[in-house]
């Protein structure tokens, strides 16, 4: 007969590991996210829902991102065996310096709203991990506090052109103060995208008191909690900006930009420039005979035009066009580090991510962006491994096809 006695604390606390269970609650919900999508469920959890529809989001009927990432579902890898992957190394050059993953934090704006740590929390992960980060023209932080907060980051900054010239010229002269080496323009937004889930939700920036949100925050109250005792959530570069994002992006940003504009960014900015929102080989073409630095090949992650190419759908045309001229970089709808080796591998020089860091932060602040650029980087290295690449430029096309059907 079995004889039973209760357990003691020093047999069960090795079991348990060096944390407390109890009090490291979301450090154990973060450790067990196995991939991006384990994120967005946690971050769906912390966060309001006009907040998580706002970063999940897109424009219209979601068509774009949605098919963003079935085309990524559509991928099928060619792996080549017995070549010896035990050094591997995913680091590639990035417009000049050496980047750990290919991968760039993309710019997104009203960081703060998803989580209080906002964009240095980001920013001090892109540090860590050496790639990356691009601070938007819509960020809550300021371009001289990033700076101070994450002196080590290599820093970008993403502009809006403005109707009015002189503070764009004034936020690229700060930019350039504070140690930005790269401009992202970004020029897929002449007027904001018609984002349903917005509009339904009644989001403005800040988020207002109304019935609803008192309700929501009792759901929600670590959230609301940190929002009500840290910095108040505003535009860094923006003040009195009463009404939605789409209000603000209609009012502020210029929609007749042309070519001109991008040569006028070039008299301005004396360092690297990159164009984001190409979705054409004509653009490409006209934006390589400009001399900038790089495009990104992008839809905005869905959130302007509905219904838009799917990026990778387009790098092949747009790299046999223009590959040799510029850099050429590609986002939207990445959620694993199998679709940045895919992208890679179909001609990209490096994969701007949006939503996969964000979730992480909505789901635990800096330790869950920390968390999505882990599994990310675990997800690259185990996928060159086991396709029989040792180093980003061993990526090439023949070891990666978009089947027509799943
Ligand atoms: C919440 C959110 C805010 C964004 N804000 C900006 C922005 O201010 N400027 C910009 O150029 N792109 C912005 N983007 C687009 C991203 O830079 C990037 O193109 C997109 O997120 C890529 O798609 P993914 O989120 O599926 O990775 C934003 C995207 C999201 C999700």
């Amino acid at each position: 007969m079995t004889t039973r006695r209760l357990p003691r604390w020093h047999e069960v606390k090795p079991l348990l590991g060096t944390e407390n269970p109890f009090t490291n609650r979301r450090a154990h919900a973060l450790a067990r996210a196995a991939n991006i999508w384990d994120l967005r469920a946690l971050a769906k959890r912390h966060t309001p829902a006009a907040v998580f529809d706002y970063t999940d989001g897109a424009a219209g009927d979601e068509l774009a991102l949605t098919r963003a990432r079935e085309v990524f579902g559509r991928l099928e890898f060619e792996p080549r065996v017995l070549r010896d992957v035990s050094n591997l190394d995913t680091s590639t050059e990035i417009l000049g310096a050496v980047s750990a993953l290919p991968i760039v934090l993309a710019p997104t704006g009203f960081t703060r709203m998803m989580h209080h740590e906002g964009e240095p929390a980001v920013a001090a992960v892109a540090a860590s991990s050496g790639i990356p980060y691009s601070l938007s023209t819509l960020g809550t932080t300021s371009i001289e506090d990033l700076a101070r907060a994450v002196p080590t980051a290599r820093r970008w900054f993403q502009l809006y052109l403005m109707r009015d010239r002189s503070p764009s010229r004034e936020l690229l002269e700060r930019a350039a103060a504070g140690g930005y080496d790269t401009l992202i323009l970004t020029v897929d937004a002449p007027v904001a995208g018609l984002r349903h889930r917005d509009v339904r939700n009644g989001l403005t920036i800040p988020p207002k008191l109304s019935i609803s949100t008192l309700a929501n925050m009792s759901r929600y109250p670590a959230w609301w909690f940190n929002v009500l005792t840290t910095e108040p959530l505003e535009f860094a570069t923006f003040r009195n900006t009463e009404g939605t994002v789409a209000d603000l992006m209609n009012r502020v940003f210029d929609p007749s930009v042309t070519p001109a504009d991008v040569k006028w960014a070039r008299e301005v900015w004396a360092g690297k420039i990159v164009v984001k929102g190409v979705q054409s080989v004509q653009d490409a073409q006209i934006l390589a005979d400009q001399g900038v630095d790089a495009i990104v090949l992008s839809n905005h992650g869905g959130r302007q035009l509905d219904k838009a190419p799917v990026p990778l759908e387009q790098l092949p045309l747009v790299k046999a066009a223009v590959g040799g001229n510029m850099s050429l970089f590609i986002d939207g709808g990445v959620m694993s580090g199998s679709d940045v080796v895919a992208s890679v591998a179909l001609g990209a020089d490096a994969v701007l991510i949006g939503r996969a860091y964000l979730y992480g932060l909505m789901a635990g602040g800096q330790a869950g962006v920390q968390r999505a650029v882990d599994i990310l980087q675990q997800e690259i290295r185990t996928t060159m491994a086991l396709l029989g690449a040792r180093s980003i430029s061993e990526l090439n096309p023949e070891s990666v096809r978009i089947r027509s059907s799943n």
